[in-house]
Parts: C-alpha cells; structure tokens; sequence
C-alpha cells in the first residue's frame, strides 16, 4: 500500500449538464498522474459481492497532468491588512481569554507560542501571546516579557499590555476572572524597555501572527491572504480584543472593557468617551455579525477582521450569565470566538483541470475523477451530475446523502476514540485514509470529531479532499462500507436491475425545495441520512403530501439539525455544514451550555426531535438502537399479510428468512435500527410488515434519547426496542412511505448478483411507486379512526410469534 500522495476535491458536489466542475489535486512526490472520468457503480471490494465496478466515461480532460504539491493552510485566525494606524509608537493592547491548549506536549503538532492579538512578525511589532510554557507573554521587537504564570486552561483570563514609548515602561497584566482560595496572586509584570517599535508591512493578526510574507511560494498561495503565512493558531475562546494608541493606565483600560465610541452625544453614549475615545485604534466587538465570517471593528476606522477557516461563533463570552440560551437574544453576551488550531473552510487550492459536462449524453449518476499514477498511486474525486429544475430524465430519483456525508467527512473516531474496540466488540482495521488524516490534521475531522483541543468539530467543509467519501474505503464501524461507499450497493442495484433514475444531493433539495422533487414519483435514500437541513424535511414532508413516495432504505435518519453556513454561498451553494450536538442523542461531543443554537442560521441545533419534529414521523420509523457486531435479518409480521401492503411480498414466503446475507455485517438487518412507534411520529395506520426483534447482540444498545435513566436491559439481548421493523404507510394523494429501517439493509442488495429476497422485496416496492397515477386506495374498511398510544397495547411486532397465532414453521 502507497501512502496517498494524490489526493483531491471538486469545487462542486452536484454539477448541471452543460455547467463546469474544477478539481483540485495535491500530488505530493509522482511527476505526474491520469485522470479519467469514471460513472461509478460499485464501490464495495468485498469478494462477496460484485467487487468494484465503474464505467470510464468519454470526457475531454481524460489525460495526464502534471503533478504539484498544494498544501492546506489549516487553523482558524482573524487578519486586518497593514494599516498606519497600526504603526503606534505607544500602545495597550487587552482581551479576554478562554484557552483550551495554553500549554502543548513538545511533540504536539503546532507546539509552539500562540497569538492572540498580535503586529509582529520576525522581531518586529507588538502583540500578546501565549508561549509555548502556556504562560502570558508581551513581544516588542525582539522582546519578550512573560507573567511566568502558567495560565488555566477552560477559563476566562482578562489580559492587558502596555507600552510607553516617552518612558520605556512596559506593564502586562494577566487577571484570572475566577481566582480560587489557594491560586497566588498575579502581580502585573513591570518592566523598562527603550526602545522604538520597528513596524512590519503585515497584517494585525487575531489568534496568530505573521510567520513570513511569502508571495513567491507556490505553497503560500493557498493562505489566505495568499502569500501570507500566518503561525502560533490559538486554541480558546478570544473576547473582546482592543488596541490604543497610548499606555493606558489600569483605570482606563478598565473603561476601554467598553468597546468604542462611535458618535457621542448627550444622547448617546456607548463606550469610553473624552481623551479615551480619541485613542483607541481598533475595538473588535465579536458578538456583532455572528452570522458572518467578518469580526466587526467599532473603533474609528473600521478595522474590520477577515475571519479564516470558520472558527467558531455564536460562543458564550467572559460575561455570559446562564440566562440568555439564544445569541440573537442577548448578542452582547456572545462576544467571543471560538478558534482551533485545526479549522479548515476551504483548501484554497489551485485549479489542476476543469470539465464542462455536456448538455447531453452524459447521465445524472454518481462520478468521479479517478487519478492514478503509474507507480500504483490512486484516488477518486465524487461528484454527481443532477438534472435543472424541470429537467428531470426518470420517474426514480436518488436523494445522495451529502449532508451526512460531510458530518461524516475525515472522520478520525478509528484512530482517536479510546473506546472504539469497545463500541464495535473487535480491533478497528484502518484504511490509508485513516492513518493519513491522522498524520494531516490540517485536512480538517468530521462533525464525529473533536478538535486537537477537546472540543467539538461542529462545522464541516466540502472544499477540501474528504477521504470518507471514497470508493473502496472500509469504515471502521462496519469493517464494510459505510456512507457513500454504502450507498454505491444501492446504485450498483438500480444498475444491474435495469432501472432509470436521477440523482440529486442534499445541497439539490435544500435550495431548491419542492420544485427539485416534485416530478418524481419516488424518491430513494440513501442508507443512513442522518444529519438533514430544515428545507430538506419540509421538502420531503410537502412531496409525501401531494402524493410522492418515499423509499427510506436505511436507519438513523432525520436525526441532526443541520444548516448550511450563510456566509459561504458566494463561493458556492452548500460549501459549509453547521451542526451542535446538544443535550441528547448518540454524541461524540457536547456543546457546552449556552452553545445550542447555530451560528450561521441561528437556528436551534441539536436533534430534530427536540425541536418538535419526530424523526418518525418523516418516512414511518425512527432510531431505536444501534450495534456493529454482527447484522441479522428480518421476519415478515402479520401486517405484511394487509391487503393494503400484501403486494410487496409478492414472491417471497411468509416464513422466509428476509436478507439473512449481505455485505455489511452479513445480514440486513444492523448498525443501526429503526422501529415504528406511533408515539413518537409514526402515523397510527402504519403497518410494521418485518421485524428482526430478538435477534441482535449484546452489542446493541437502546439509544439514550429514549430511556431516561440507566439500568440493566437495555441490550439487544433483552430490550424490546432493540429491533429494526420495516414499514409501511399510505400519504395522502396515493403517496407512500416504504421504511427499510437498517443501515445494513441496502449491504443485502447485490448479493448473489441480486437475486435475492431482499432484492425482490425492494423491486416489488419500487415497481409499485414508480408507477404513474397514485397507489391504489386502500380497502375501505381500512378507513377507521385510530388512536396513539392506546390504539393497540400490544403490537404485533412485540408479540412472540406463537401469540401471534402464526404458523411456526420446523
Ligand atoms: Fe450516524
């Protein structure tokens, strides 16, 4: 096995006919590489099954290229370009601090001083920093004046500097906003410096500083500002940073706390006033613009910060008070940002080659740019072409799960999780993918991850290469393929079966509603759409509605709030994804309190669920449990007998065992389950038709959103949730749901070249929806009023088999 030296992303995830794609490719040590454009059908290399399959595709970029190496500036930091005003004589600069990694091993991988507000670069300037002991530190010049007090990580720390330059004092002060009974006082730091400050020609940087200009450096290109090469990227919180063109003295920086002063009246006062208002260079007020990725400047002239590689907002500040949850209520009290040394928004790479998609000929279908080198060298670029709104070519459409893919982008869990054996009962087999992330940091984690400093990833770009979505790439949590390698099963299915479709993203639906799947007469899933934009499910409930009908192949889905970043959309539509794990749901991470609510929408993030809208109430069933043990299959319940659903079955005997084969844990039924619960959103006539309940492991584990204390039983092997039901339920207009309720599910599809009852289930569905005109109407005994929680005490699925009076077979 090669170590990735090719690796690459697209500048778009779904490209109309007719339209452009630019790729981009770091080739890093082979002189140069092939591309060829390739439709994929298969990514799965599992002997089982059919193994990897594509079709080249005729396309005018198919040649060799040139090999370069680009690189990905990662880390998120604040710049304000070089300005006169910043080229003080005398200064103070002050902030508060919330760091997370004050003080980093010797090997950690950007150990070293830290900016915090800084002018220096090279010896030259001012600025505060935190040095590589974690302790606060001043540089003028060559200078370096610390507190030699190491500061506490998870805690607000006021600190300030001042600089005389007619009498050469220097003072620096570091004031711990809590001080415990046994923490000695910090004195403030007084030193003589004479001096003149030496000014660089480089930017004012927030959370770095300027390690070199570099405007010839192909490397630096990818900077931004290109050219600039920016070092020390803080880990913490930074609120409200200041600079003045004078020493302060500590009474009046206690005044400056207040921000500026734009346009005093006797009317209007809103910050220092007098001879303080006339000293101030720059007052960044962050919890104005939250929304943004501009760091609005209230001083005089509008030092507005670029903010790079999306560093998180919408962060509680030094004065938070526990009351105000939302920041669009109380913004003042959310004036802090959020930076880590391993946030990435966009790659910033140089375009390699550029395909315009021809208006015909070329099929909506999932692509990729395949590059290999003749040294064995690999990698695949995915994109997908979508029809034009109106457009459409199939009555079939797949709905590509990219939202979840990018939660799940670059996701280290395999690598970082200590309990990972634990979780899937065996020793986590990694890819290349997996060793090279954890070698690259700067590629960026997925929204699984935490950050090198502990805290939560909670923002996912698709402008750098995402290893994840590979074909070929084995997920740690399947040991099979997991995401969109999984979903290639499902293709590879449509393909051999014969069938017509289109495809469209998450990007597609989201911005375009409706209008995108409204000529569809079923849409498919994929197989674990997780993480959903609110336009997304509003556009799917309006279609199952009107008569559309939805095939939900997987388990899992409906579950995050996730929303696209508003401040991305002039460099593409669904370039940033926001999500917050908060208080309940399987998570990796939580968002500390007072952190719930997005910061590029506003919106409350979390699960749907807590926001009112049931996950089953989507497609029929919701989460009950999940396990990566071993998969099983399912039984057909007596439901599966109802006229109303009875042509689904078609072929298949009642005592069938339902896909007790598959790619992915070696049944279908596994990973993670869903189940009908008419409390939680299923519509009271839905039907559970199979159901593999006590069937699964030890292994599988109710999901904590659904029991509200622990106890013993809540395992596969005891707990009746524990279970996956395939459903089904009639919209109205002839619409439909089918819920398949396993993310192993779509795993049993191609097996033995897709023959199979599974296979033929998932036909006789598809068949049925795909057909024009609406479902046919059910008996009209059928009609009746239904209750909730009362309408059936038992249901059939938890009845033992013989209590369903039904024929045990043996
Ligand atoms: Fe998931």
């Amino acid at each position: 096995m090669t170590s990735m030296r090719l690796t690459g992303y697209a500048d778009k995830f779904s490209v109309h006919p007719g339209d452009p794609i630019k790729f981009y490719v770091n080739c890093n040590g082979p002189a140069e590489y092939k591309v060829e454009i390739v439709h994929l059908i298969n990514g799965d290399t599992n002997p089982r099954g059919p193994g990897y399959l594509d079709k080249p595709v005729a396309a005018d970029v198919n040649k060799t290229y040139k090999g370069r190496k680009q690189i990905i500036h990662g880390g998120s930091y604040g710049y304000v370009p070089d300005a006169k005003a910043f080229h003080v004589e005398s200064f103070t600069l002050q902030c508060w601090i919330w760091p997370t990694a004050p003080k980093t091993h010797p090997r950690y991988w950007k150990h070293g001083a830290q900016g915090l507000v800084t002018k220096w670069s090279k010896d030259c300037g001012y600025g505060l920093f935190v040095n590589e002991d974690g302790c606060l530190e001043l540089r003028i010049n060559e200078h370096r004046i610390t507190t030699g007090v190491p500061l506490r990580d998870h805690a607000w720390h006021f600190c300030a500097a001042t600089f005389d330059a007619a009498t050469g004092d220097v003072v620096l002060y570091h004031e711990p906003q809590v001080v415990y009974a046994l923490d000695p006082v910090i004195e403030p730091v007084r030193q003589i410096l004479k001096l003149a400050i030496s000014h660089a020609p480089v930017p004012v940087g927030i959370a770095c500083y300027v390690e070199s200009l570099a405007p010839d450096d192909a490397l630096a290109a990818s900077s931004k500002p290109a050219g600039v090469v920016f070092a020390g990227k803080y880990n913490g919180k930074i609120d409200s940073p200041r600079i003045c063109k004078v020493a302060l003295s500590r009474q009046d920086i206690e005044t400056m706390k207040l921000g500026a002063q734009p346009g005093l009246t006797e009317r209007r006062n809103s910050g220092p006033s007098g001879r303080l208002s006339e000293v101030i260079v720059a007052a960044w007020n962050f919890g104005k613009g939250i929304d943004t990725i501009v760091a609005s400047d209230e001083g005089p002239y509008r030092f507005d910060a670029q903010l790079v590689n999306c560093p998180n907002r919408a962060m509680t500040g030094y004065n938070w008070g526990g009351t105000n949850f939302d920041w669009k209520h109380a913004p003042h009290e959310y004036g802090a940002i959020s930076f880590h040394d391993d946030d990435v928004d966009d790659a910033r790479w140089s375009a390699d080659f550029e395909w315009s998609v021809p208006e015909t000929g070329v099929k909506s279908r999932f692509y990729a740019a395949k590059l290999t080198t003749s040294e064995g060298d690999e990698e695949f670029i995915p994109f997908w072409v979508v029809p034009r709104v109106g457009q459409e070519t199939a009555k079939i459409a797949v709905m590509v799960p990219t939202i979840s893919y990018m939660a799940y982008a670059n996701e280290h869990v395999a690598c970082n999780a200590g309990g990972a054996e634990l979780f899937v009962y065996r020793v986590p087999i990694m890819q290349q993918q997996n060793m090279y992330l954890a070698e690259h940091r700067e590629y960026g984690g997925s929204i699984y991850d935490t950050h090198t400093d502990g805290t939560g990833i909670s923002i996912s770009s698709r402008l750098r290469p995402i290893l994840s979505i590979r074909p070929k790439y084995d997920h740690f949590l399947a040991q099979a393929p997991w995401q969109y390698p999984a979903d290639l099963h499902l293709i590879c299915w449509l393909e051999t079966m014969g069938y017509d479709y289109d495809v469209f993203t998450d990007e597609d639906i989201t911005y375009d509603g409706l209008a995108r799947i409204e000529n569809y007469n079923v849409i498919i899933t994929g197989s674990h759409p997780e993480h959903n934009s609110g336009p997304q499910l509003d556009a799917l409930h309006n279609y199952t509605q009107r008569g559309g009908r939805l095939m939900y192949m997987g388990a899992d889905a409906w579950y995050w709030v996730h929303s696209y970043h508003p401040a991305y959309e002039s460099t593409g539509r669904g370039v940033v994804t926001e999500m917050r794990r908060c208080e309940s749901g399987i998570r990796t991470w939580r968002a500390d309190p007072g952190e719930y609510y997005h910061q590029g929408t506003g919106e409350l993030g979390g699960m749907w669920r807590f926001r009112g809208r049931y996950l089953h109430s989507v497609a029929g069933t919701g989460m009950s449990s999940e396990g990566f043990d071993v998969s099983s299959y399912f039984s057909r319940t007596p439901d599966s007998l109802d006229p109303r659903v009875a042509w689904a079955f078609d072929g298949i005997g009642y005592d069938e065992k339902l896909g007790n084969f598959g790619l992915v844990g070696g049944g279908a039924a596994g990973l993670e389950l869903d189940i009908v619960d008419t409390m939680l959103g299923s519509p009271p006539h839905t039907l559970a038709v199979a159901t593999s309940a006590g069937r699964h492991t030890e292994a599988y584990l109710l999901v904590m959103e659904d029991f509200g204390f622990n106890q013993q039983g809540l395992d596969g092997t005891t707990h009746p949730r524990v279970r996956a039901d395939i459903a089904f339920h009639e919209t109205p207009n002839g619409g439909g749901c089918f819920a398949f309720s396993s993310i192993a599910f779509c795993g049993s599809l191609p097996w033995n070249n897709c023959d199979n009852n599974i296979s033929k289930l998932v036909k006789n569905v598809l068949d049925r929806f795909a057909a024009d005109g609406p479902l046919p109407a059910p008996p009209a005994d059928a009609i009746k009023h239904r209750g909730r929680a009362d309408y059936d005490p038992t249901p059939p699925e938890h009845r033992s088999r013989k209590a369903r009076g039904e024929f045990l077979s043996g």
